[in-house]
């Protein structure tokens, strides 16, 4: 059942707790690990790693936007951000917090002057947000990817940068 879910940008005390909740929704640690090195990256923009908070302010949710590079080789490179990794409790998933959590930080992205938001992801999850098919910008995956799954949100008006995304180097591509 969907509920109203609090959402804020973490803050230090936050870590511990985003990471249990990165390390719960995943098979594996590599996304919390990821978090985490993204944080010690200059990648990390300050105010678009965000919660969701239940009624007791435990976190149940995160989403997380970091600094990625979209050039065409030999051409000019633009700035974008990466939503990457998101992370529900699964105890807490398909009750809307995910749904509040990406669009908070989508939304303070807006509000920093962000241009372009791209994601890897379910297509039937992240059109909810705006995010249609990266590839009706000229947006392109560094490896293979089925079409459908890179997505990309104009997050104002204005061109956006085309290209190959240039993810930061935690991703490990
Ligand atoms: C994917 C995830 C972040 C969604 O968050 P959530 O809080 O469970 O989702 P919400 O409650 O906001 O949204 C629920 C809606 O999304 C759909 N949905 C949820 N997870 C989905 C998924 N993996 N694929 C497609 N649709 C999904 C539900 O069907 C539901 O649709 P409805 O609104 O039409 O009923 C969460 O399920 C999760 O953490 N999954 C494990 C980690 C993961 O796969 N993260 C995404 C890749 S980085």
């Amino acid at each position: 059942m969907t509920q109203p879910w609090a959402v804020r940008p973490e803050t230090a005390a936050d870590r511990a707790a985003v990471r249990r909740v990165v390390t719960e929704a995943f098979p594996t640690p590599a996304e919390a690990d990821l978090v985490d090195a993204l944080r010690a990256d200059p990648a990390w923009l300050p105010g678009l790693s965000w919660v969701a908070t239940g009624p007791g302010g435990e976190i149940a949710g995160h989403a997380l936007l970091t600094r990625c590079r979209i050039a065409e080789p030999g051409g000019r490179a633009g700035d974008a951000v990466a939503l990457a990794p998101v992370a529900v409790r699964p105890a807490r998933q398909r009750t809307g917090a995910g749904t509040a959590v990406v669009g908070a930080a989508l939304d303070a992205a807006r509000r920093a002057g962000e241009t372009l938001a791209v994601v890897l992801g379910d297509p039937a999850y992240y059109p909810r947000f705006g995010f249609v098919p990266a590839s009706r910008f000229g947006v392109r995956a560094p490896f293979e990817v089925p079409a459908d799954a890179l997505m990309a949100l104009p997050l104002r008006d204005g061109p956006v940068p085309a290209g190959t995304i240039r993810y930061p180097a935690p991703f490990g591509v």
